[in-house]
């Protein structure tokens, strides 16, 4: 029989099947969640010297994240401001000093000042400064650059530390892993056949662990009864463990700035719309979410290590990065099963989300609100 969840149970309904399909749905979210909130666009230090530069893209715009001279991370709407033609076609590169325009070849500096327009820039009527790059708005958190395309947008604090501090009861636990100060040791992108509610909706359960995930089981054997930590709960490592790595042995010291308190702990996290924190005590994972269309999306996962520990010369990330990619790739595996069944008649009405899942409402309803 089916079971009908009704708010007051402690069953509660999932999102209809179409949410994780519909192509109308997807691009309302692009308008009104992705356009609009301050989104996580990867680590700064992988845009490391003057004139690299990723692009990105947010809804409906091309964005161009570049490293100028001056070592500023600067973004622009990738746009050219003459007839509109995209400017960088590439996702990576280099820039050797400006951005020049394929079509007329109109020449923006790094810093976005329009500072080449054949035989126009000397123009008496032309007025070069109402021609420089568009930007968008930018700021660096803990490492990671955050982009908003609206005009105005709110201080990304706003955004990001109230669930912070909601989850560490304050700032300060999740200040002393010193995220900001991390490097990458690895980076992995994976492209999921999976709706990007999907993969958030994953990342925010553990009722799937212990079916799913046995060697993250044996390390964080609280996770094997489906329990989500929250509100500064930590699940632990295993008796036997020193560290989340393939062999559960250590071979880091803790991060710098941890206490005691904070060994042997993990805090999983999620900034929405899109970053999944995963604090560890002698590492720490982050997971980009790219929405790439209705039903799928690409995830970019990073391993940080505190520098001084990634300068010695047996430092060697594997043993972190062999058990996050292989609970990523189970976590993938089954995001990608439940897109193949969200267009099922079968599936219509949505399903249910057990008592151990049910905090995830609350996302399902942030959706629902933000495309009111
Ligand atoms: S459209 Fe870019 S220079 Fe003309
Ligand atoms: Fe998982």
């Amino acid at each position: 029989m089916a079971m009908t969840a009704r708010p007051d149970s402690s069953f509660l309904s999932t999102l209809p099947g179409r949410y994780y399909y519909d192509p109308a749905i997807y691009e309302l979210e692009q308008e009104r969640i992705f356009s609009q909130m301050w989104i996580c666009a990867g680590r700064a230090d992988t845009i490391a010297e003057p004139g690299a530069y990723q692009v990105v893209t947010i809804g409906r715009e091309s964005v161009i994240i570049v490293r100028g001279r001056d070592g500023e991370l600067r973004a622009f709407f990738n746009v050219c401001r003459h007839r509109g033609a995209r400017l960088c076609t590439e996702a990576t590169g280099h820039l050797k000093g400006s951005i020049q325009c394929r079509y007329h070849a109109w020449t923006y500096g790094l810093d976005g000042r329009l500072i080449g327009a054949t035989n126009v820039l000397a123009h008496e009527e032309f007025d070069r400064t109402a021609y420089g790059l568009l930007p968008v708005a930018l700021e660096i958190w803990e490492g990671f650059i955050w982009l908003n395309l609206t005009d105005n947008p709110p201080p990304i604090a706003d955004q990001l530390h109230p669930v912070i501090i909601e989850r560490f009861g304050s700032y300060t636990p999740f200040a002393r892993y010193g995220v900001g100060n991390l490097k990458r040791g690895k980076t992995i992108t994976y492209q999921l056949r999976a709706n990007w509610k999907l993969v958030l909706e994953n990342f925010m359960e553990c009722y799937h662990c212990a079916p799913m995930h046995p060697e993250l089981c044996d390390l964080l054997p609280g996770f094997r009864s489906g329990k989500s930590y929250a509100n500064g709960d930590a699940a632990r490592l295993a008796d036997g463990a020193e560290a989340f790595t393939v062999t559960g042995k250590a071979s880091r010291p803790p991060l710098p700035g941890l206490l005691a308190e904070d060994l042997r702990r993990y805090y999983g996290e999620v900034l929405l719309p899109n970053m999944l924190l995963n604090l560890f005590d002698d590492h720490v994972v982050v997971h980009t979410v790219w929405p790439e269309g209705p039903e799928s999306s690409r995830v970019t996962c990073d391993w940080l290590f505190d520098p001084e520990v990634m300068s010695r010369p047996d430092f060697d990330p594997l043993d972190a990065v062999e058990i996050f990619d292989l609970v990523n790739r189970q976590d993938w595996e089954v995001c990608e099963l439940t897109q193949l069944s969200m267009a099922s008649k079968a599936y219509r009405s949505g399903g249910v989300y057990v008592p151990a899942e049910r905090h995830i409402r609350a996302f399902a309803d942030f959706i629902c609100e933000r495309l009111a």
